[in-house]
This record gives structure tokens, sequence and C-alpha cells, in this order.
């Protein structure tokens, strides 16, 4: 027998030298320890969640997002940019969730996007995380507006409503009251354009986009008439009293009182023309009221609910944001946390008197800070309170988008205000049937 035994010693003696059993284990704990030090280096990072939102609302919430940031390490709230008008931010969302993957763990929602986003699945439900003790504290139409099936989507952060904005100096000077009904708003405006107050009077948006319904609700209150009844889904869009109001819409142009370009125009381009000095009267949100007071018209200025006709009230568009969590979310937790931090009072307090925008908490109407430097806050309170809702159903972005395009076509004089009205009841019928 062939004795290896010495062989064996030898061989093992040559591979293991000591310092080659120290390399090796020098090698098996780098191989062990990278991976936990990754581990360990990212639960120290903070967890990234992201929203979208409209371009100038994103650089006016900087503050309120440093805040966070520095309140809570172990989240980075990170804001992109979104087009300021509201169907192009809502294009931007639906594909991002249509194709999957979105990129977004909040959902920065205008109030008539709820029932859309809610019924195609790309939200939480936050019922189980809110009470309704907690709830109460908010606006009605604001947490309404957040809410399909009777389930909660979207929590309420700023409260929005269609006013009138007026040039006080000017009214005074000329010895008006502000208009009450939409023939004093039409007289007041020719008479300062005559004395050379003003090039224009009146400046609304008339654009066709989701800005155009939201106006066109208050011309409809205003005459007494309505859109879809959210519970018997009747359209009333070619009632007599309808068709009037876009006669009433066309009128202004037609009078020289608002300018041919009203057509064209989304907020940011009427507040422009309000701030400028060009024009004595402008439909127009809140927003305006904070970036007015930082031009050259400051204090020369006031809000009002929107004039009507004889036989209507005033009308004030339901508007408002809120933030939704997207079901697609890695971080749901840390995105409620956003929620919270967007929805409590004290931020919205910062924030409203930072910008002028309208909290959603109803105590924060009569907050003596926020009164002394918006007056008209309690009376808004009331606006809001009573304001009116674009129809709160499932269809309504092809609702809405049936009722810009022939609106859009009866003031830029491609259809009779009663062409218009009637083919746009009509699709808005085959559509409310079909989807029954
Ligand atoms: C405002 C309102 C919003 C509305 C939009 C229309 O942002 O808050 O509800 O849809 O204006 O342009």
């Amino acid at each position: 027998m062939i004795n290896l035994k010495p062989n064996v010693r030898s061989f093992f003696k040559q591979i293991f030298t000591v310092k080659k059993i120290r390399l090796l284990f020098t090698f098996l704990a780098t191989v062990v320890s990278i991976p936990l030090l990754i581990v360990a280096v990212q639960s120290q990072q903070p967890t990234t969640v992201k929203v979208l939102i409209q371009a100038l609302e994103a650089k006016q919430l900087e503050p309120i997002v440093n805040d966070f940031n520095r309140e809570k390490p172990n989240i980075n709230l990170e804001i992109v940019e979104a087009p300021n008008d509201t169907n192009q931010v809502e294009d931007l969302y639906t594909s991002a969730f249509l194709l999957g993957e979105s990129p977004y763990d909040l959902v920065y929602m205008d109030i008539v996007w709820t029932p859309k986003f809610a019924a195609a699945g790309w939200l939480k439900d936050l019922s189980d995380r809110v009470s309704q003790e907690e709830l109460d504290q908010f606006l009605d139409g604001d947490v309404n507006g957040g809410k399909y099936k009777g389930e909660l989507y979207r929590m309420p952060f700023r409260s929005d409503g269609g006013m009138l904005y007026y040039r006080t100096d000017w009214l005074e000077k000329a010895g008006y009251e502000p208009p009450e009904t939409f023939s004093e708003l039409i007289e007041i405006s020719q008479t300062l354009q005559d004395q050379n107050y003003t090039e224009w009077g009146y400046v609304w948006q008339g654009k066709q986009y989701e800005g155009l319904s939201a106006m066109f609700v208050e011309i409809l209150e205003g005459f007494d008439a309505f859109w879809v009844d959210p519970e018997t889904l009747e359209v009333g869009l070619d009632q007599p009293n309808a068709i009037e109001a876009v006669n009433f819409l066309k009128s202004t142009m037609e009078k020289g009182v608002s300018p041919p370009g009203v057509t064209t125009y989304s907020e940011e381009p009427t507040r422009r023309l309000f701030q400028n000095g060009e024009t004595a009267f402008l439909r127009n949100w809140p927003y305006v009221y904070g970036l007015a007071s930082e031009s050259d018209i400051a204090g020369d200025f006031a809000i009002k609910p929107m004039p009507h006709a004889p036989q209507g009230t005033s009308g004030a568009c339901q508007g408002g944001w809120g933030m939704g969590i997207a079901k697609s979310t890695n971080h749901p937790e840390a995105a409620w946390e956003v929620v919270k931090y967007f929805s409590k009072a004290e931020t919205q307090k910062k924030y409203a008197l930072k910008t002028g925008y309208v909290p959603s908490r109803r105590k924060l109407f009569n907050d003596p800070e926020l009164v002394e430097k918006y007056s008209y806050l309690p009376e808004l309170l009331n606006v809001i309170e009573n304001a009116v809702l674009r129809p709160p159903i499932a269809q309504y972005s092809q609702a809405s988008d049936i009722l810009q395009r022939y609106l859009s076509a009866a003031i830029s004089g491609t259809m009779t205000p009663e062409e218009a009205m009637k083919a746009a009841a009509k699709e808005t019928r085959t559509l409310l049937k079909r989807s029954r």
C-alpha cells in the first residue's frame, strides 16, 4: 500500500498558509458585510415619496414641503412640477396609472377627479384611517368631494369657490356699488370703459378646459339652470335658462365688455389682466387675492359672490384640492404621513396666510389672524358652504369634455348657443345611458 498521508499534509500546508487563511477570512467577512452595510445605509436613508403638482402651486408649497422634510427626517417628500391647467395634470396622472409603474406615491387631486380615479382603482381607500369626528372638522363639500361610493379616497387640503373680483377705486370714483346682477355687471363695465378707466369690463375663463365647466356652473346657477342632476341623471343643458346662460357669456364679448381673446383664457391670463389694471371685473378663485395683494392694484380691489340673473342666485363653483394615496405605492405609511401633515390645521393656516389659498377646515375661516389678513373669509365660508357642485358622477370627466367642446363652439361662434346646448345635452344623455 502506498502511504499518501505525508503528501496530503504538505498539499494542505501549501494551500493554507497563515497568510492565505487570513486573506480568505477577510474576503468572506467582506462578502457577508457588504449587503448588511447596504441594508444599514438604506435604512438610514429617508423614504422618498413623490407627488405631481401644478407649477404655480409647487413653488408656493415649497416652504410647507421644506418644513415637512425637516420635521420628518425619515421621509423625503419630492414634488414633481406639472403644467398649471388641472386637465393637463389629470392627464399626466392618468397616463402614469394606465401605464402601470406610476412614479407617484401621492396624488394631489382636484375635487372633480375623485370618482374617476377611485372607480379606476388607482387610489387607496382612506376610510379606516380617519374618524368621523376628524372629518367633521372639514367643510362638508370638501369631504364629500373626496368620497366615492361612501368610501374616502382624498383628504381635503384647500377648498375653493369662484368669486367676483372688482376694482373698488374705480367703482367708488364712478359712484357705483358692486354689481348684484349680470345686467349691472355689464352696465358698470360699459360706463367704466366709456370713461376710460379701463380697457375691458369683465374677464372670465373661456378656454376649452375644465375651468370653462367650473365657471359655467356659476352662470347656470345665476340663471336658475343646471347641468346634470346627480340623483336622477336628468340633463338640463338644453333648457331655455341654460341657453340664456350661454347667450349671456356670448353677449359679454359682443358688447365689447370682455375681450374676444377670453375664449382662450385659463385662470392665469385672466389674473394678469386684472392685476395689470386692464379690467374692472374678474371671475376667479380666491388664490388671486394673495397674488394681487402683492401687485400694483393692492388695496384697490375686493371680492364678492358672483352676480346673477333676476330668476337665479349667486353661484360659486365648489373647487378644491386634496391628497390621495396611489394604490401602487410601495410606501403607503410614509405617504399617509404627508396626507396627515397637509390636512393639519397648522399647515393649512400657514399656507393660507402665505398665499391666500382657502383652508378646508371650517374653524380657520374665523381664525383671527387669517380674518385680519383676508377679511372676506367669514363670508366666503357661507359662499363655499352653499357652493354648486359639478356633477359628482363617475363619468364626470367625459361629461365635462362634452360640455367644454360645445360651450366653446357656442362662445367662439362656430355654433349657435341653442344648437350647441342641444347637441351637448344629447351627447351627455347618451353617455349617461350607456354607463347606467
Ligand atoms: C381650481 C379649482 C378646481 C377646478 C379648477 C378649474 O383649481 O380648485 O376645482 O377644477 O380650478 O380650472
